[in-house]
């Protein structure tokens, strides 16, 4: 590992941590991007990466995403994510997740875990009997439970948002969306939209996952795939599956005019948002709408409550609604707006700390 300041210069991380624990097999990257509006939250990652290297490119590029959802989510909270290099099925045991928690309480703080890919609620739990900065936890020990609920919830908040800014009204009634996805989140969005008397028409690679679906709602349609969805004659487009649904073949003929999902990461690359905003194409920013998840779990910190932390969800549709008014204003596609947005929290609410304070 050579170039590690290179890396997290190029990003301006504000530190990273390197876990190893020989004996459980641990092996484990924690970066925070920044702590400007607070400790840094985000969720830890156990997965297989190709090597190292990986590994840190991952987790540098998490942890910055994290400081820019936290900020537009209204937390106090910075950036934050952490990897364990390793197979979940195979490499996780108690000893390596307790060995991962005193790493995470040696930052005494700075960095609060929650899951991810690859980590489970009851894997926090074991985590927290070394660490008090854990979230996500299971409702036994106090914890939101799946984050999924509120994540979705938000997801439909932003699909609100957007139907009010390009159609004068916030209902979804009469709309036909296509949601690609239909695990965790997206079953969950497909309940929002048929309450709201939307058209419903889903893909999803799982049979299990589509039969979960229609037998919820019959009323749904299913197509073979996502290039059938995508292709198909729908109003609002929601990837809910994998990252990079959004390239520039799918951009180029989707019919859609909303695209509003739960995916993280939908622009396969830089440009894809001009592309979209050049077509027609009003896009949520993916980490704005999919940020009720991290809402749920940040409410922890406080002591869960599901009211509350509902009600901050809600305003999902009030900050997807500014950035559109902040692209329209400066001329740029919605994913700047939103980043700039972010930014702009971050640099305004962190200066605040520096006010001294006395003592
Ligand atoms: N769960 C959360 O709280 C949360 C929060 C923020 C963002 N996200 C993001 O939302 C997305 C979905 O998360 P989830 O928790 O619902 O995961 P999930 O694994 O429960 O669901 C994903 C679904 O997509 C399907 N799928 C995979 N490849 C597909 C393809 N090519 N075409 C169609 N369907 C495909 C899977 O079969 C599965 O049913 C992910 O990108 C995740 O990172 C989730």
């Amino acid at each position: 590992m050579t170039d590690v300041f290179g890396q997290s210069h190029k990003d301006s991380h504000e530190q990273v941590v390197f876990c190893a624990d020989r004996q459980s097999g641990l092996r484990a990257i924690i970066a925070i991007y920044n702590t400007a509006l607070g400790p840094a939250l985000g969720g830890t990652r156990f997965y297989p990466y190709e090597s190292e290297q990986a590994a840190l490119a991952d987790v540098l590029n998490l942890s910055k995403g994290m400081a820019y959802k936290n900020a537009l989510a209204g937390l106090d909270l910075g950036g934050g994510k952490a990897v364990i290099i390793g197979d979940p099925t195979k490499d996780k045991n108690e000893a390596l997740l307790r060995a991962y928690g005193r790493f995470v309480e040696s930052l005494g703080g700075r960095y609060y875990t929650a899951c991810d890919v690859g980590t489970f609620s009851e894997d926090m739990d074991l985590v927290a009997r070394e660490s008090r900065y854990v979230t996500g936890r299971t409702p036994a020990h106090g914890g939101a439970g799946d984050s999924s609920i509120l994540t979705a919830f938000g997801v439909f908040q932003g699909m609100r948002a957007s139907a009010a800014h390009l159609y004068g009204t916030s209902s979804l009634s009469g709309k036909r969306v296509g949601v690609e996805g239909v695990g965790k989140v997206g079953h969950r969005l497909v309940d929002h939209l048929i309450d709201d008397g939307a058209e419903v028409v889903v893909c999803d690679v799982s049979p299990a996952a589509v039969e979960r679906v229609r037998q919820r709602h019959p009323s749904v349609e299913v197509v073979a795939d996502a290039r059938a969805l995508t292709d198909s004659d729908i109003d609002v487009y929601a990837p809910c599956a994998l990252g990079g649904a959004l390239d520039d073949d799918t951009v180029e003929r989707l019919r859609a005019k909303i695209v509003c999902g739960g995916a993280n990461n939908q622009l396969a690359h830089v440009g894809v948002e001009k592309q979209l905003a050049d077509r027609g194409i009003l896009y949520a920013p993916d980490y704005v709408v999919n940020s009720g998840g991290v809402i749920q779990v940040a409410d922890e910190i406080e002591g869960f409550s599901m009211d509350r932390a509902r009600a901050k969800a809600t305003q999902i549709f009030d900050t997807t609604l500014k950035i559109f008014g902040i692209a329209a204003e400066e001329g740029v596609p919605p994913a700047v707006a939103a980043d700039r947005l972010a930014e702009r929290r971050m640099s305004e609410v962190g200066r605040i700390r520096g006010i001294w304070l006395g003592g």
